[in-house]
């Protein structure tokens, strides 16, 4: 069961070829700033309890977690396995186009946290993976959806394209709500680059996250 949000309309993406053939080759770059990333890892510090079971949704060769907390457990799920392979965080992964398939192959209430960085952006169904997000979060578990102002222009659906950042930020929480998650929040922040650009005052890419909770 989920709600839609989008119009078809707003689905479209300019590459329509399969997922899977964009992703086939890892890409072992990093995707967001150093700025963006260090304020990440001091989000997930300060929102995430070592004792969480983690999914990181959208995941890659890195998930910002910090290094020095040690979580219960850390799932990942992305769409490259040589880049899953290669995150030193996760426990165990799985590979899912959710524009082909948005059903979480996880328990209910298996999760404690779910994590989604930079990926929210390239879903054509997002309802429904909110939907099963938060089927398999624990009640009163978290979601949290970070990203900056980039992305494949041409993998991301037209309410992406089409959105400014700040709009980003209603869109997800509006999914989020609209299929059941609760106490939604939204968060938008400058960064500071690193090195002495830093020091002088450089910025970083811009920091945004979506919150919410699983209240029932
Ligand atoms: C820009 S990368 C971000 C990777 C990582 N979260 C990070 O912070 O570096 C975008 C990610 O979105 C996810 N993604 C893209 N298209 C997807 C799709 N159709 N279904 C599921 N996940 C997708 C993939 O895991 C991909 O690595």
């Amino acid at each position: 069961m989920f709600t839609k949000v989008l119009t078809d309309a707003q689905r479209f993406k300019l590459d329509q070829e399969p997922d899977h053939i964009f992703y086939q080759n890892p890409r072992f770059v990093q995707h967001l700033d150093d700025g963006f990333r260090a304020r990440l890892t001091e989000f997930y510090r300060e929102q995430i309890p070592s004792c969480a079971t983690v999914l990181d949704l959208g995941s890659s060769w890195v998930s910002h977690l910090p290094d020095n907390v040690r979580y219960e457990r850390v799932i990942g799920h992305g769409m490259n396995e040589a880049e899953l392979t290669a995150n030193p965080r996760l426990d165990s992964y799985f590979v899912q186009d959710f524009n082909r398939d948005p059903t979480l192959p996880l328990q209910e209430g298996f999760v404690d946290v779910c994590v989604v960085v930079a990926a929210w952006q390239y879903w054509t169904r997002p309802e429904e993976v909110a939907a099963e997000m938060l089927r398999v979060t624990r009640t009163n578990g978290t979601a949290i959806v970070a990203f900056s102002n980039r992305m494949f222009f041409a993998k991301a659906p037209q309410v992406w394209t089409d959105g400014d950042d700040r709009e980003h930020l209603d869109y997800v929480g509006t999914v989020l709500q609209a299929n059941g998650w609760g106490d939604v929040k939204v968060l938008a922040e400058e960064t500071k680059t690193g090195g002495l650009m830093g020091l002088m005052g450089g910025k970083g890419e811009p920091f945004f996250a979506v919150t919410a909770r699983k209240q029932i």
